[in-house]
C-alpha cells in the first residue's frame, strides 16, 4: 500500500496537532473526568491521573504517532512495515477495527444524549424545573428505547459526513472550527463557575489532596481515565499519525496534544466542581449522571434570578460537550472506515456509512441497555457496560502495551531514531527517556495493573 498522498496530508503543523488533540478531548474530559474525579476522592486522584498522563498515556501516544507516520497507511501496514517486515505483527491492524466498532457504537449513545440535551437547552426545556425533574426527564429519556436511538443516528450520520469529507476539508477544518471554539467556551464556562457561591469549596476538592483516599482502584481508574482520554491503544492516533507531515515532530505534537487534553479535563473540573459545591446538598460523586441531571439544575438554581443567563450557559454547556464528542467520534469512526476504504478498495462514502451502520446497530443495544435490555448482561454486564469495559479495560492497555513492546524491543532502533528525529534533522532531547519507557515502564505499569485486577497481586488496598 502506497504512502499517503500529499492531499491526504494534514495541511498544516497546526491542523495535525488539533486534529490530534480534537481525537484525544472528548466526552472523556468533559463527562468522564469529572464524573471519575468526583467517585476517586478529587484532587490525590488528579494528581495521579496527570502522572499517568505524561508517563504512560503521553509515551504510548508518541509510539502511535512513529508507527502510523513511518507507515503511512493502515494499521496493519503500518507495523508491517515498521517491523521490517515481520508478518507476525500484522494482526494488530485488526486493533483499531474491532476496537473502533466498539467504542464508536457505545461512544455515539453518551455522544447523542449530549445533542438531545443540546436541543433541549436551545428549546429551553430546562427553565423553571426543580432538581427532581432533571432527574426523571434523564431517566425517561435514557431509558426510552426510540428517542437516544435516533440521537445515536444523527451523531453517526454526522460524523460519516465530515469523514467522507476526507482528510483536509473534513477532518482537519472541523478540528480547526470546533477546538478553538470548545477552548473558548470551556473558558467562559469556568470563569463563571468560579463566581459562584462556595466555588473555593469546589476548587479545594480538585487541588488540594488527601493521599488517605489513595487506593488501588484509585490508581487503576486514574490510569484507565488518562489512557482513555488521549484514546490510545486503539489505534486511532496511528491512523491520524499517517496524515502527519515528514517534518511534524512527533515528541513536541504529544506533549501538545497532552498539555491540551489535560488543560481541559482540569477546566471542565473548574467547570463542575465549583458549581456543584453551589448548591446545598449535591454531592460531587453524583456519577455519570453528574452532567447530564446536576448542571441543568446547578444551572437554573444558580442564575434562576437572570433567566437570560441560565438559559445560555446551558446551552453553551451542552454545545461544549457535542463539540468535543464530535472531535473525537470522527477519529473513531476515520480509523475504521480507513480499513476498508484501503483494504476493500472502498470508497470513503462507502466505508463510513459501512461502519456507521454497523455502529449503529451495535449502539443501539448498548442505548437499549439502560431500559428494555436491562437485563440482557454479558459477564454480568449490560451491552453499555460490557462494552466500555473491553475498550478501556482491555483493548487500550493491552494495545498499548503491544505498541510500546513492539517499538521498545522488535522495531530496529535505528529506525525508531530516525522516526523521532525526522532522519536526524531535528533534536529530540527526551528520546532516552521516552525509549526507556516504553521499554520498560510502560509495560511494567501495565502489567501490574492487571495482575492487581486479576487479584495475583495487591499493591494498594
Ligand atoms: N479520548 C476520547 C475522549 O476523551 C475518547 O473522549
Amino acid at each position: 500500500m502506497s504512502r499517503t498522498s500529499g492531499k491526504n496530508l494534514f495541511a498544516s503543523k497546526v491542523g495535525a496537532v488539533l486534529a490530534a488533540a480534537g481525537s484525544a478531548v472528548g466526552l472523556g474530559n468533559v463527562w468522564r473526568f469529572p464524573t471519575e474525579t468526583g467517585a476517586n476522592g478529587g484532587a490525590a486522584f488528579i494528581l495521579i491521573y496527570i502522572f499517568f498522563m505524561f508517563l504512560l498515556a503521553t509515551p504510548i501516544m508518541v509510539t502511535e504517532f512513529a508507527i502510523g507516520r513511518h507507515g503511512g497507511s493502515t494499521v496493519a501496514d503500518s507495523f508491517h512495515k515498521m517491523g521490517g517486515g515481520r508478518r507476525g505483527w500484522k494482526w494488530m491492524g485488526l486493533v483499531p477495527v474491532v476496537g473502533g466498532f466498539l467504542v464508536l457504537s457505545y461512544y455515539s449513545v453518551v455522544a447523542g444524549w449530549t445533542l438531545h440535551y443540546f436541543f433541549e437547552a436551545l428549546k429551553g426545556g430546562f427553565m423553571h424545573k426543580g432538581a427532581a425533574d432533571y432527574s426523571l426527564d434523564f431517566a425517561a429519556f435514557s431509558t426510552d428505547p426510540v428517542q437516544p436511538v435516533i440521537w445515536t443516528a444523527l451523531i453517526i450520520i454526522a460524523t460519516c459526513a465530515i469523514v467522507v469529507l476526507g482528510v483536509q476539508q473534513g477532518i482537519e477544518r472541523a478540528s480547526r472550527i470546533m477546538m478553538p471554539i470548545l477552548f473558548i467556551l470551556l473558558i467562559v464556562l469556568a470563569v463563571c463557575s468560579l463566581t459562584l457561591p462556595n466555588a473555593s469549596q469546589g476548587l479545594r476538592f480538585l487541588f488540594e489532596p488527601d493521599f488517605s483516599k489513595v487506593t488501588s482502584s484509585v490508581v487503576i481508574s486514574a490510569m484507565g481515565q488518562a489512557l482513555f482520554s488521549l484514546s490510545v491503544g486503539l489505534g486511532c492516533l496511528c491512523t491520524y499519525a499517517c496524515y502527519f507531515r515528514k517534518d511534524t515532530d512527533l515528541m513536541k505534537n504529544g506533549l501538545s496534544v497532552a498539555g491540551i487534553d489535560t488543560s481541559v479535563a482540569l477546566l471542565s473540573g473548574v467547570i463542575i466542581f465549583p458549581a456543584v459545591y453551589s448548591i446545598p446538598n449535591l454531592q460531587p460523586d453524583a456519577g455519570p449522571s453528574l452532567v447530564f441531571i446536576t448542571l441543568p439544575n446547578v444551572f437554573q438554581q444558580v442564575f434562576g434570578n437572570v433567566p437570560f443567563l441560565a438559559y445560555i450557559s446551558s446551552l453553551f454547556f451542552y454545545l461544549l460537550l457535542v463539540l468535543a464528542a464530535l472531535t473525537s467520534t470522527i477519529s473513531m469512526l476515520e480509523m475504521t472506515a480507513v480499513y476498508f476504504h484501503k483494504k476493500f478498495n472502498l470508497s470513503r462514502l462507502h466505508s463510513s456509512t459501512f461502519v456507521g451502520t454497523v455502529c449503529l446497530l451495535f449502539g443501539t443495544f448498548c442505548s437499549l441497555s439502560f431500559g428494555a435490555w436491562k437485563d440482557v448482561t454479558i459477564f454480568g454486564l449490560g451491552f453499555f457496560d460490557f462494552f466500555d469495559f473491553l475498550v478501556a479495560k482491555f483493548i487500550m492497555p493491552i494495545g498499548g502495551m503491544l505498541m510500546c513492546v513492539f517499538l521498545g524491543w522488535v522495531v530496529d532502533e535505528k529506525v525508531l531514531r530516525a522516526e523521532m528525529t525526522n532522519n536526524g534533522t531535528i533534536r529530540c532531547p527526551l528520546y532516552s527517556i521516552y525509549r526507556f519507557i516504553i521499554r520498560y515502564l510502560a509495560p511494567l505499569c501495565i502489567m501490574l495493573v492487571f495482575a492487581n485486577e486479576l487479584g495475583m497481586f495487591s499493591f494498594l488496598k
